[in-house]
């Protein structure tokens, strides 16, 4: 008997997420110079600055719209504050963070379900952020306390964080175009995301 719960032509927004993003995840990691024996402090600095310029538009289109689908808790999640201490830490005085350059090419974000796939992007950087962390620390000395917070953004709680976030999104009741307005912000995050660095040259 053919029973809906094993319907397989439609893919959960979860499936659908990381099938659309996959390749372009790989993309950018290998763009990306967090493995590169050429990273030094100064280029790690850039690259900080580099995704504060992202970050902060970024966040400000998601939250300033109140498009956000009930049950994302904006305040525990929000990294672009870390980045500014980061900065702080790295010697950027506040009035210097304020004057840096912010991406103005970001994702289309007018939509529930497109936040949901920007959000997806953000909170997922923050599993890779742990293997970042522990290259950082043990490559440039860089921790929590000199610079290194953001990769590290939600300490010991990231696999839970990850988990609950997902739940959330499994909870999202989206039919077949809202998940690929989904989707097509997931990708146009990734793809934004890297244009951006590119641009700032701090991208291998
Ligand atoms: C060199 C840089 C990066 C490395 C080494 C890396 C590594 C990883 C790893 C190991 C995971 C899987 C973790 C797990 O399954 O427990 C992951 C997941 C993910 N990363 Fe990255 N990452 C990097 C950069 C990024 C960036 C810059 C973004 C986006 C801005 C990103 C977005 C994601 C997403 C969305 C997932 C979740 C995939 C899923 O399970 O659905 N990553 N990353």
């Amino acid at each position: 008997m053919h029973s809906p719960a094993h319907d397989v032509s439609a893919p959960s927004l979860l499936e659908a997420l990381r099938e659309g993003t996959g390749l372009l995840h790989v993309a950018l990691e290998k763009r990306l110079p967090f493995f590169s024996e050429r990273l030094d402090a100064s280029w790690y600095q850039r690259l900080v600055r580099a995704y504060y310029g992202f970050y902060a538009p970024i966040e400000a289109s998601l939250y300033d719209r109140d498009l956000i689908p009930v049950g994302y808790d904006q305040a525990l999640r929000v990294k672009t504050p870390t980045l500014v201490n980061d900065l702080n830490a790295l010697g950027v005085s506040d009035a210097a963070i304020h004057a840096l350059p912010r991406c103005a090419h970001l994702p289309r974000l007018d939509t529930p379900a497109a936040c949901l796939g920007a959000l997806y992007v953000l909170e997922g950087a923050t599993l890779g952020g742990q293997v970042l962390r522990r290259e950082m620390a043990q490559r440039l000395d860089v921790n929590a306390d000199n610079g290194g917070a953001f990769l590290n953004v939600y300490g010991a709680d990231t696999g839970r964080r990850w988990r609950d976030f997902l739940d959330y999104l499994g909870h999202m009741p989206l039919d077949a175009k809202a998940r690929q307005h989904a989707v097509d912000a997931a990708r146009s995050t990734f793809s934004c995301f890297e244009q951006w660095l590119d641009s700032q040259e701090v991208l291998l």
